[in-house]
């Protein structure tokens, strides 16, 4: 195992009834940014409990994040907290209101443009605006970690960061929010936690027993409540179970200590910005086949995947991996999610795609660094 140096600062309140307590977490009299998207708060009740619970404080409204928050758009709240000097930033709604509130509380005290959080690797910031969030789509992650993928449209761009001055100062997950999603985000909230762990996992082997064994259990308690959540049930503890699991596959716990990929992620966000693909069908369609292109590298991991995950360990072990890598797209399958380009009648741009994901990131991608433009166009190639 790598050494490590942990840190997660975000107290979690989970369990239904939990969001009247933000009346107990934000002092009274703070200033707060009430941020959320395009509705779905207002119509499932979550923004009245929020309100309920803000009596005491004073809060002005920016409404209008997209899903993949668009830049212009979070600049406009940037523009607002500055000007009303807001004192606590609250998301309400999914991993895209998390994310473009990172960007804003980062944001609102850069002094360069802020653009340079997204491109520049050695920008400097020393402040953000403190974040709170409550959390209506188990998916991201984003709610307990300190990283954001922000989108802006008008030069084709996605572009992540990470700052520990962006983790949340609490995240409230109640379940019963996730009652209203439809059947395409709650496909997306199983593939999203999935490869979420297995950029962590489907690595290297370096010993690391806790790591592993917590990834196997995450990505079995996904395959465990898949159908079920994808199919609407209703039942509190499935979806208890599914909301807590998306946000363990990227709270940080299972990735210290061990060789990260991120590749899929990496091709997956310029697939998003180029086609308009949801982020978790993007990865559904790269993961599988950047395993087989990366099979000889990721050999020892594809095959405790396989045995731990799969159930596979009486095969021989090149078979093993190649079922453990089919038993995967079948299961994205079984929940509606496609793993081809040709699916989602996408002709793609390969030559673009790959430029793309080197624009801003020189270094080539995944645990080896061996993932180069080749790889990339030859991974691209295998999922039309
Ligand atoms: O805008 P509203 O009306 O709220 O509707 C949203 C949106 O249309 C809807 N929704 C959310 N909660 C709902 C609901 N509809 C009904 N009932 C509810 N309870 O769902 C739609 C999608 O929401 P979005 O927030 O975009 O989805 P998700 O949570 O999957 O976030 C995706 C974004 O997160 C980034 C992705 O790249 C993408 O931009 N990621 C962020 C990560 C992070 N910060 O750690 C890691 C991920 O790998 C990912 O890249
Ligand atoms: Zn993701």
């Amino acid at each position: 195992m790598h050494n490590f140096n942990y840190y997660n600062p975000v107290r979690v309140l989970f369990g239904k009834g939990q969001i009247k307590e933000l009346a107990n977490l934000i002092p009274a009299k703070t200033k707060v940014l009430l941020a959320y998207g395009g509705g779905s708060i207002k119509s499932n009740g979550v923004y009245q409990q929020v309100i309920d619970s803000l009596s005491e404080h004073q809060v002005i409204e920016f409404s209008g994040i997209e899903a993949n928050p668009d830049y212009d758009t979070l600049m406009k709240a940037v523009e607002i907290c500055r000007t009303e000097k807001i004192e606590l930033i609250l998301s309400v709604g999914g991993g895209s209101i998390i994310d473009g509130c990172k960007f804003i509380a980062l944001a609102a005290h850069y002094q360069g443009d802020p653009w340079e959080i997204l491109t520049k690797p050695d920008y400097k910031a020393d402040k953000a605006i403190a974040l709170g969030v409550v959390q209506t789509l188990p998916a991201t992650g984003s709610e307990m970690n300190s990283g954001a993928v922000i989108s802006r449209r008008a030069i084709g761009a996605k572009q992540a960061f990470g700052n520990p001055l962006v983790f949340p100062q609490f995240a409230i997950l109640d379940p019963e929010t996730t009652y209203t999603l439809p059947t395409r985000q709650l496909q997306n909230g199983i593939i999203d936690p999935f490869i979420h762990v297995t950029e962590q996992y489907l690595t290297t082997n370096v010993n690391s027993s806790i790591q592993d064994g917590f990834a196997e259990a995450v990505l079995k308690t996904l395959i465990e409540v898949g159908s079920e959540i994808v199919n609407g049930t209703q039942d509190y503890d499935i979806r208890a179970n599914w909301m807590w699991v998306a946000t363990n596959a990227l709270n940080g716990i299972i990735g210290i200590g061990v060789d990260h990929d991120w590749a899929t992620h990496m091709i997956g966000h310029e697939l998003t910005a180029a086609y308009g693909l949801d982020h978790g069908q993007s990865l559904a369609i790269i993961a599988p086949q950047l395993w087989r292109h990366q099979k000889e590298y990721k050999t020892e991991k594809l095959l405790q995947f396989a045995h731990n995950v799969w159930g596979l360990e009486n095969n021989h072990p090149d078979v093993a991996i190649k079922q453990g890598i089919i038993k995967t797209e079948e299961f994205f399958h079984s929940l509606g999610v496609k793993t081809k380009f040709s699916d989602y009648e996408i002709t793609v741009d390969i030559q673009k795609i790959t430029d793309n994901v080197f624009k801003y990131n020189p270094s080539n991608l995944g645990e080896n660094k061996n993932i180069d433009a080749k790889a990339v166009a030859e991974i691209l190639a295998m999922a039309e």
